[in-house]
């Protein structure tokens, strides 16, 4: 195996976490720069099995700040970045849009301006992978899937910002030849998910049989993923993926907000010996998150196709799984559940 030095930028978040321990161990010859600004959303606790790792670097720095990317890009001389740093929940872009425009929009900027200068001379072997969402497509009815194709037409601040993301990583490469391939991705879920997400928030709930918050009917319809199979997508696309290219990863498992909570409430009925039906009890329907998409669904034949990605498990047996790894670490999720998390919890759902 080639020796690479690769910078993963989020590398401390949700998916973050899950791709730089898939490299850390998978490519010992690669060297692994983890970049975080360890907002509320990272946490080095998610890399605690890797972190003495020999082929692993953590640096902390804030993609905005336009002269530490560069020192940092001429530091280290990347052969690639995987950029996953993002400002990620829809509700937080609601109520506080301006931390989404500078880090999902700027900081992106800066980053694509270090990696041009750091490869001004020479873009043979290097690549710049940007990750983003599905949400940049906007919102389908009961019908019809989201292609490569499919226009862009974001409608919370979240996906604007993402969506900006993209086009700049497109700028790049057609205006200056940026080697840069871009992946769009459905709903994650799995462990070491930030609990402001839907499935950990409500696995944290029906732990402490508190209300489970369902905006409005419940009848919006997401696609889910496992995250260690958006992980896999990730690895495929990095190393074979084409330049200029958009590939879009999905689940093909299309759940209502309502039938998924009620699935997990039987998981956790189950596991924590409760009669069947007790957990149900604590749903709770509330106001809905303004201008909620109604469905996202995606069309990952082209991944599925070209580089032969799949996923690896059916969602009720990925469900039980993320479900035994919240409660095998009640000490992660306690650690991060008190002090400003409950701040941001009785402001976010006391305003419903
Ligand atoms: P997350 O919120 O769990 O983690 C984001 C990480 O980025 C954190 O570690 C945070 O500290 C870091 N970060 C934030 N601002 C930063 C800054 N200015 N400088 C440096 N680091 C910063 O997010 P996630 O759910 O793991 O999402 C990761 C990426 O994947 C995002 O780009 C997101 O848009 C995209 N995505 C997420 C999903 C999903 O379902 N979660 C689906 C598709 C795409
Ligand atoms: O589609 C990919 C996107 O998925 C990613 O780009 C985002 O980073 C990620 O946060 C996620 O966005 P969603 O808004 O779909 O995820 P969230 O877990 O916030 O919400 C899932 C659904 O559940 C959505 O329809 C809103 C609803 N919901 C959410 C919360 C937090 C509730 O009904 N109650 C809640 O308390």
């Amino acid at each position: 195996m080639e020796k690479k030095t690769i910078l993963i930028t989020g590398g401390a978040g949700f998916i973050g976490s899950h791709v730089v321990r898939r490299f850390v161990n998978m490519y010992p010859d690669y060297t692994i720069v983890n970049l975080d600004k360890l907002t509320y959303a990272g946490n080095l606790a998610n890399l605690k099995d890797i972190e003495k790792k020999p082929n692993y670097v953590f640096v902390k720095a804030d993609i905005v700040d336009e002269n530490r990317m560069k020192e940092i890009f001429q530091q280290y001389r990347f052969d690639g970045v995987i950029h996953l740093a993002a400002e990620s929940h829809v509700d937080r872009s609601i109520s506080h849009p301006n931390e989404f425009i500078y880090t999902n929009i700027v900081g992106t900027a800066n980053l694509l301006i270090a990696a041009r200068e750091c490869w001004k001379d020479h873009t043979e072997g290097k690549r710049f992978y940007h990750i983003s969402t599905d949400e940049v497509y906007g919102s389908l009815g009961k019908e019809g899937l989201f292609k490569e194709t499919t226009s862009y037409d974001p409608r919370s601040p979240y996906s604007a910002s993402k969506a900006s993301s993209d086009h700049l990583v497109r700028a790049f490469h057609h205006t200056y030849g940026l080697p840069a391939v871009i992946s769009n991705c459905s709903n994650n879920y799995g462990s070491y998910q930030f609990p402001e997400k839907l499935i950990p928030l409500s696995i944290n709930n029906i732990r402490n049989n508190k209300p489970i918050p369902i905006y409005g009917k419940g009848e919006n319809v997401r696609d889910w993923l496992f995250v260690e199979d958006h992980a896999h997508a990730i690895d495929l696309i990095f190393h074979k993926g084409k330049d200029g290219e958009t590939y879009n990863i999905g689940g093909n498992n299309e759940w209502s907000n309502i039938n998924l909570i009620r699935l997990l409430c039987r998981i956790l009925d189950r596991k924590l010996d409760r009669q069947p039906g007790t957990s149900e009890k604590l749903i709770t329907f509330v106001k809905d998150r303004a201008g909620h998409d109604l469905r996202y669904a995606i069309d990952s034949s082209k991944l599925r196709r070209e580089l032969g990605w799949g996923p690896s498990l059916d969602f009720e047996k990925g469900l039980e799984k993320t479900v035994d790894w919240y409660l095998a670490n009640e000490e992660w999720m306690n650690n991060i559940t008190s002090g400003e998390y409950q701040k941001y919890y009785e402001l976010q759902y006391k305003l419903r």
